[in-house]
């Protein structure tokens, strides 16, 4: 006991020294902040909120109404109260406040606002999921992890700009780079603002959304929770990270791939959770989000437990599309061969590695790879239509970098698969600029060799 307390007292004060001289540029304050629209599981009639204030408010209330042109917005609300809770970050004490928006009608543009009563937000709109089976888009982002106010608040701001009409926003991991660190929230909202109060988000957690506690156990960061508002659908020791959200005739699965990879019983828990999620399955379409990849992008890298583990439940419950982080470059393919003609048949899902955020890693070039990118920004924009998915790669510029379309031919069946990859766009494969400097002559060879191996295929 007495040593555990000495430990304690020692970490507490070293985490503490880490943090002399950074100064809190995002403080709380009575007004709402950090205003984050989640999905829930029911999203054709309810939608969760979150946000922050400083300490002392205590109240929590959310005033909604169907969405109006006239300004008379509170006259018509209703008011649902929330929760919070107190939270001390590494930086300040802030009261985190949560609250669900339900008995909603589906297809509908609401209006709502947060506060105490004495401080509110802005109004913001949203709109409900329809109740059965609809066009839907959704914007998916790669890591952000680093730099997020200097540069990845271009990757979000120039997708809402492209499509400020998705239905929703997936981040696939490592949104921050130090999951406890206050100051990267606060970036991670400066670059999203107002965008999270208005398209709702999902987020599956990258490893650096885990720390270690005081005691050096691995947890999940301490602002994930507070921030968020994700559904509790999936095992019982994963709130908010396993889970699941069908969305007019598509299903989303977030998987917890750290816990994958750290433990095989935490693998077996969602193996078995998935595979009962998949056999009962009314869906058109189905699509896994994790962070680490089942097929990486980047050089000497490979998650071998995940490939084992899921490819074959991936295949035999027919999932269309599997979008992923980590690998800080960009890579899309499959497990198969495409093979020729026109209009190749597939027989397991398509794979996505992207990367939003400035950090840049080197490609793999693996034979799994059908199209890639290094050193480059991007954002994701998914399509579906009835039997159609159609998927779009932009580069933070705006420009299309990769595309592809599924079609369904019927059930059991494999998709048809379209690629439509910008023949005018040439792939972006030099190494990044740091990587350029550091390799060695014969790392150099290493990579020229893999790059010609890469070019001949495609040829
Ligand atoms: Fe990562």
């Amino acid at each position: 006991m007495y040593f555990r307390t000495m430990l304690f007292v020692y970490l507490a004060s070293f985490r503490l020294c880490g943090q002399v001289g950074t100064n809190d540029y995002y403080p709380p304050t009575p007004v709402p902040d950090r205003i984050m629209l989640n999905l829930t599981d029911t999203p054709s009639t309810s939608t969760a909120v979150n946000w922050r204030t400083s300490l002392p408010v205590a109240k929590s209330y959310v005033q909604i109404t169907e969405a109006d042109p006239g300004p008379d917005l509170e006259g018509s609300a209703r008011v649902i109260a929330g929760t919070s809770e107190s939270f001390m970050t590494d930086l300040n004490g802030a009261r985190f406040h949560s609250a669900t928006l339900d008995d909603l009608r589906p297809g509908t543009q609401y209006a709502y606002r947060v506060g105490d009563s004495l401080h509110w937000s802005e109004w913001n709109h949203f709109t409900t999921a329809e109740a059965g089976e609809a066009p839907l888009s959704f914007l998916y982002f790669g890591d952000a992890q680093n730099d997020i106010k200097s540069l990845w608040s271009r990757a979000i701001r120039g997708a809402y700009a492209k499509m400020p009409e998705a239905d929703f926003m997936l981040h696939a991991g490592d949104l921050i780079n130090r999951s406890d660190r206050d100051h990267e929230w606060g970036e991670w909202f400066y670059a999203g603002g107002w965008i999270y109060g208005m398209m709702p988000s999902i987020a599956t957690p990258g490893n650096h959304e885990y720390g270690r506690t005081i005691l050096g156990d691995r947890e999940l960061s301490p602002h994930w929770r507070p921030t968020f508002h994700l559904p509790e659908n999936g095992p019982a020791d994963y709130p908010e990270t396993v889970y699941y959200v069908d969305y007019q005739g598509t299903r989303v699965i977030s998987l917890d791939s750290p816990a994958f990879l750290r433990d095989s019983s935490e693998a077996n828990v969602q193996m078995d959770w998935l595979r009962g999620l998949l056999a009962d399955n009314p869906n058109t379409w189905t699509i896994v989000t994790m962070h680490h990849p089942v097929y990486s992008s980047r050089l000497g890298r490979d998650n071998l437990e995940l490939r084992e583990g899921l490819q074959p439940i991936f295949e035999e419950f027919g999932v269309d599309l599997v979008l992923q982080g980590h690998d800080h470059t960009y890579g899309r393919g499959t497990n198969l061969p495409i093979g020729s003609g026109k209009q190749p048949t597939i027989d397991g899902p398509i794979y996505v590695v992207s990367v939003s955020g400035p950090k840049m890693y080197d490609l793999s070039l693996e034979p799994w790879m059908q199209r890639g990118a290094s050193n480059t920004q991007l954002y994701q924009l998914i399509e579906i239509d009835g039997d159609v998915l159609h998927f779009t790669a932009y580069t933070v510029t705006g420009q299309k970098y990769d595309a592809f379309e599924l079609r369904k031919q019927g059930a059991g069946q494999p998709n048809v698969f379209i690629d439509q990859a910008p023949a005018d766009v040439p792939e972006r494969l030099a190494l990044p600029p740091r990587f350029e400097r550091e390799y060695t002559d014969e790392e150099r060879a290493v990579y020229r060799n893999r790059f010609e191996e890469y070019e001949a295929r495609k040829n």
